[in-house]
């Protein structure tokens, strides 16, 4: 059990795991009306080691309960990230019509030679146990390292499953009538405008906009070092039922959010828009902070949607699960206190100002806009001595340019450890950790801002 830490920073809304290490969210699937999240876990310490997945449900994404451990390591390997499909037709033949199964894929993870490859488990009891296929590995392994993440999702081009999965320095995709024999149909990425590293956690998705169909690939990255350690890249484009296409080139990388702490999000299976959760913790300094018992926690969830900016489309989110609150903001001024750790800021605004939070020990976090874009800064936040990384000047502000110029409305929510930001309609989103030594008391501003609050849980 680790020690470490002098508070209780376990955030309220975001989910955390009873306790131990967690990172990935894995094989998140929508059955009537219940979210299930399954998370890369390790049960016996609070940093990382052999993978179990652990499971919780919710039936609004901010309260969640806790269910045993899902699959456990075997004979093929640790159990990696993945996903789950809701099997409504019975494809794999693995459950009833009446009675369908959810199949989660993963990757194994040969623990003394580093194989990785692909394999699946069913469950008919609503995904409290899942039996392991005597046929796996359902995708061996082809010859690459760092092959694994399968994320799979109904192809409605040739009607059937597909998943895509990182292959090194690429991803590939897969089709499979019955999710047990899968074959290749194409591979994205080498050549492509990327930022450098291994790709990690993909996903595939279609987005309705303008009265067409595009589909945005989501792709992480742990080795961009001047970009932030852990990142999550964006393409948008075409999925012809074998391949991806990127129609929406971008001079630079697009990135899913421009904080320093939202690694491996990927969508729910079976729901009629992109819902979106990521892991809110950095590899960088993951096994760090200063979180005692627990280590690791996730994002909110997020619709996100396509916005036309200029020639292109780019990707936007909105929190969700947190909109009955949101309706209970009331206007409040600069220097008001505040008397709960989990709230939302509504903030509406023009030209450059600065925004803070702020405690009795004098640490601060703080939002700026200034010239076009958008920052936060943590370097006076609070708790930062327990990693050099966390420490240095990059990781301490997060900046972007806005995509839109004018006025602004930005949705901030702070929740004890994590802030996540929402600006110019989710175009700019940001998730960043902060560790106050006491709870922030103050919010304070320069500039011409309305700024509304609300008390969320
Ligand atoms: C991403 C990742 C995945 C892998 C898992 C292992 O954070 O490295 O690629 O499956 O974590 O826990």
């Amino acid at each position: 059990m680790s020690t470490k830490g002098n508070r209780d920073f376990r955030p309220l809304i975001h989910f955390t795991p009873p306790s131990m290490w967690m990172n990935d969210p894995n094989g998140m699937v929508y059955i009537n009306g219940v979210y299930h999240l399954f998370y890369q876990h390790y049960p016996y310490d609070t940093v990382w080691g052999p993978m179990y997945w652990g499971h919780a449900v919710s039936r609004d994404l901010l309260n969640w309960e806790h269910l045993p451990i899902a699959l456990h390591p075997d004979e093929l390997g640790d159990i990696f990230s993945g996903s789950c499909a809701y099997d409504r037709e019975n494809t794999s033949g693995y459950g009833t019509t009446e009675n369908p199964p959810i199949i989660a894929i993963y990757t194994n993870h040969d623990n003394n030679t580093g194989l990785e490859q692909q394999s699946i488990a069913y469950s008919t009891d609503g995904g409290k146990h899942f039996e392991k296929s005597y046929l796996n590995p359902v995708i061996p392994n082809p010859g690459v390292s760092d092959f694994r993440d399968p994320k799979v999702f109904w192809n409605p081009v040739k009607n059937c499953w597909s998943l895509v999965l990182a292959a090194y320095d690429r991803v590939q995709f897969y089709a499979s009538k019955d999710m047990k024999c899968w074959e290749k149909t194409g591979e994205f990425g080498c050549s492509e405008n990327l930022a450098s590293g291994v790709f990690e956690c993909p996903d595939l998705f279609c987005v309705h906009v303008d009265g067409k169909m595009l589909w945005v690939l989501l792709v992480s990255m742990t080795t961009t070092v001047e970009d932030g350690k852990s990142r999550t890249q964006y393409f948008v484009g075409e999925f012809d039922g074998e391949t991806f296409v990127c129609t929406n080139p971008a001079e630079e990388p697009l990135w899913v959010d421009f904080g320093f702490d939202n690694y491996a999000g990927v969508t729910f299976q079976n729901y009629d828009e992109p819902l979106f959760i990521g892991w809110a913790q950095n590899w960088g300094y993951a096994a760090f902070v200063p979180t005692n018992e627990f280590c690791g926690q996730m994002t909110l969830g997020r619709k996100l949607a396509l916005k036309r900016v200029g020639d292109n489309y780019r990707l936007c989110g909105k929190p969700e699960g947190i909109q009955e609150y949101r309706s209970n903001a009331y206007p409040i001024e600069s220097g008001n206190r505040i008397t709960t750790e989990t709230f939302g800021l509504r903030i509406r605004g023009n030209g450059d100002a600065r925004l803070y939070l702020k405690n009795a020990l004098g640490q601060s976090l703080l939002l700026e806009i200034e010239d076009g874009s958008i920052a936060v800064d943590r370097s006076m936040a609070g708790k930062r001595d327990f990693h050099d990384q966390f420490m240095t000047q990059r990781y301490s502000r997060a900046e972007t340019k806005r995509l839109v110029t004018g006025g602004y409305e930005i949705e901030l929510i702070f929740d004890i450890s994590v802030l996540e930001v929402f600006a110019d309609g989710g175009l700019e989103m940001c998730t960043m950790l902060m560790y106050p030594d006491v709870p922030y008391d103050k919010v304070e501003w320069q500039g011409d801002l309305q700024v509304a609050f609300y008390k969320i849980g």
